[in-house]
């Protein structure tokens, strides 16, 4: 199952270089300090940024909500379809073996994207939303007591606090919100004092998918083990733009989804401390998850298979694997440097724009820029930057409590990846202009 090229060979090492990095045609950009991404030869690995939207060219910066594909992820789906597909685990057949030893071995590479200790750490699920309700009907569900509490902070995404709400509705817990900042941070002076005796969960999001923010989460990890809780991340916004090293965070749990980080939707992966893991009750009961059945009683299997019921998405797992592959085969130093470059001219560009408000303006902040423009809903926004080819996502951004601790009811979020160009920032811009005469 090896892919085929990657990315490799589209770095260029070296200070001082000089690239080029936009696309256009149509306005030539000064020549930039050289940030160790080919963003052209980048950008050809992915079809689909060749779509034209009503002629336009497509500007995606749609990039939190999913990521798009390059070639190798698309391959390596079609070639185990095409040439390797059988269920795997179960069969003595050849293909059968072959799945198998390509779908283990995603696995490892797992092990090594999250530097964790051991890939039986590694448990393949449907996306970071699975992760967190396998956590919280495991683990939560057979260790939280009325009364103990769940610690979320205020910008989490849905998906990191309705699982603790159901869970706490069924064992009593209570869930309490940690605040955040006029800019968007954590209030950890707050979050000290929060932290006691009856903590026994804390909710982190790494990266927040509405605001941007990077949160401190060795820091928070290390105040919360101090109260004697665990910590589960959200990584499904850290995954595609930052090295993740769960050992550094000393986290206990860690979740992130497939289709972020350049790979398909239907996979993700929870990790979590062997120790954890070993003592937590299956969640879902099925196939390849047993070690013994009988109607007097059934024993399970071992870390990973218990918690791994059924067939998996092993084409996708597959993808994954590639995916991962290419984006290491980037770097994370030349994505976080090019990132912050395209987040830096946005963030100047687009608050500059009379009438824009931003929301989320931390200090650590990924490339996620959500704003309002006076007099323009959020919606209508979208409307009209998608007759310019660009693609936004507007809306609550599921995270509620995020848009209440703001004001706002909506913001319109770009959201980056590294094969985003500043000229497609130029086209943002000249869309919210074009927005504001139109609503004048
Ligand atoms: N959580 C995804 C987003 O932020 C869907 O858009």
């Amino acid at each position: 199952m090896a892919d085929e090229g990657g990315a490799a060979g589209k770095r260029v090492s070296g200070e001082g270089n000089e690239l080029i990095v936009s696309t256009s045609t149509t306005s030539p950009r000064p020549r930039v300090p050289a940030v160790g991404l080919d963003v052209s030869s980048i950008r050809a690995d992915f079809p689909i940024l060749g779509t034209r939207v009503d002629g336009k060219p497509l500007v995606y910066f749609d990039n939190a909500a999913t990521a798009q594909k390059p070639l190798v992820v698309i391959e390596a789906v079609r070639r185990f379809l095409a040439e390797e597909n059988a269920n795997i685990h179960r069969g003595v057949h050849y293909l059968s073996e072959r799945a198998t030893l390509a779908f283990d071995a995603v696995r490892d590479e797992v092990r090594d994207f999250l530097n964790a200790p051991d890939s039986r750490e590694v448990i393949f699920v449907r996306g970071t939303t699975e992760a967190i309700n396998l956590v919280a009907q495991s683990y939560g569900r057979t260790t939280l007591r009325p009364g103990d509490e769940i610690l979320l902070t205020t910008m989490e995404h849905h998906s990191n606090i309705v699982p603790w709400q159901l869970v706490a509705g069924q064992t009593g817990a209570v869930v309490r919100a940690i605040p955040i900042t006029d800019a968007g941070e954590v209030d950890l002076e707050a979050y000290r004092r929060m932290l006691g005796p009856k903590t026994r969960i804390v909710g982190v999001v790494h990266i927040s998918n509405a605001l941007g923010t990077i949160n401190p989460v060795a820091e928070m990890t290390r105040l919360a083990h101090e109260a004697g809780a665990v910590v589960l991340v959200d990584g499904a916004q850290a995954a595609p733009h930052t090295p993740v090293d769960v050992q550094a965070l000393g986290c206990d749990f860690y979740a992130f989804s497939g289709h972020k980080v350049f790979g398909p939707t239907g996979v993700g992966v929870l990790w979590g401390r062997a120790s954890l893991l070993e003592a937590m009750p299956p969640w879902q009961g099925g196939g390849d998850m047993i070690h013994t059945v009988s109607f007097t009683g059934t024993t399970f299997a071992p870390l990973p298979a218990k918690f791994e019921a059924g067939t998996p998405a092993i084409a996708e797992v597959i993808g994954l694997g590639a995916a991962l592959r290419y984006v290491r085969g980037v770097g994370f130093d030349a994505i976080g440097a090019w990132e912050r470059t395209l987040l830096a001219r946005a963030t100047e560009q687009v608050s500059a724009v009379p009438g824009v408000r931003l929301v989320g303006t931390a200090r650590e902040k990924a490339g996620v820029l959500s704003f309002t423009l006076e007099g323009v809903h959020p919606h209508d926004l979208g409307t009209i930057l998608d007759a310019d080819g660009v693609a936004i996502r507007a809306g609550h951004h599921c995270a509620q409590p995020v848009m209440e601790r703001f004001g706002v009811h909506a913001t319109a979020r770009a959201s980056f990846a590294f094969y985003n160009t500043l000229d497609e920032i130029d086209v943002l811009v000249r869309g919210l202009h074009r927005a504001r005469e139109v609503f004048a």
